[in-house]
């Protein structure tokens, strides 16, 4: 059984029913935006694998209008990273933080990776030509970080955080720390708790507090961190790896 499209709102009326169907979820293509709330739903029934991403959501992903914006905050990280060798996006979607990071980072090398092969086909690949993007699910993933050791002075989760399996992401932290060399550099962007707000369906908020106690646990240490004026709900930290 495959399910290739769901609507968001479909999505939310089956998630009752769909919870019946265990022995073929992995079959269950996730979907768009969507899927993310979608995989936080279901992350209790361990997916074996999310294998690809098929809505109609993929057209309304990309977000016009937001260019200014993405200009601003990667200037403001360039101002903390001035020239980076090496950067990882992971998360990177449509590619449109690393289209702004060629611009700031001219002789950069830069990667992206992620889950949604058809966000990729459609978007990044056109939009970044020339930057090496793996598809991949950083929650199950076991071989890019061993292959890809010490390789990037950044790495940035734009996004993504708030996505995630709860129970995944201090392995995924375990991850990017591998990833990170020696006094690098991660960059997390992340759905902010307020006073109004600690959580939304299928979003963790994290206050910056307690994403850089999650941090710190994982061998990065906080060098700055602020709500993000730019985008709304947002609030980002730069974060550093400790020296052994
Ligand atoms: C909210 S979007 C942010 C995209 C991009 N960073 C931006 O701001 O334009 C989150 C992205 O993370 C990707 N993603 C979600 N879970 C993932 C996972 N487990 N592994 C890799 N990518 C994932 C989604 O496909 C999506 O493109």
């Amino acid at each position: 059984m495959k399910i290739k499209q769901i609507s968001g709102n479909i999505l939310t009326g089956l998630h009752r029913v769909l919870l019946h169907f265990g022995p073929y979820r992995k079959w269950i293509y996730s979907c768009g935006l969507d899927s993310l709330k979608f995989k936080r739903y279901y992350r209790d029934l361990h997916f074996d694998s999310i294998v690809g991403i098929a809505c109609s959501d993929v057209d309304g992903y990309k977000d016009e209008g937001d260019n200014q914006k993405i200009v601003e905050l990667v200037d403001n990280l360039a101002r903390v990273v001035p020239k980076p060798e090496a950067v990882l996006d992971i998360g990177c979607g449509t590619g449109r933080y690393l289209k702004q990071m060629e611009v700031v980072w001219p002789g950069t090398h830069l990667e992206g990776i992620d889950i949604s092969r058809e966000i990729v086909e459609k978007f990044t690949c056109k939009l970044v030509p020339g930057v090496p993007i793996h598809v991949l699910d950083i929650e199950i993933d076991e071989s890019f970080h061993i292959e890809n050791r010490g390789k990037f002075d950044l790495v940035c989760m734009i996004g993504i955080i708030q996505v995630l399996s709860l129970k995944r992401v201090p392995g995924i932290l375990d991850k990017v720390n591998v990833l990170c060399k020696e006094g690098g550099y991660l960059y997390v962007q992340f759905y902010v708790e307020t006073e109004e707000k600690k959580s939304d369906v299928g979003y963790k908020r994290y206050s910056i507090e307690e994403l850089e106690t999650l941090l710190a646990k994982h061998g990065f240490t906080m060098i700055e961190s602020a709500r993000t004026d730019i985008l709304k709900d947002y609030a980002y930290i730069v974060a550093w790896k400790t020296l052994e």
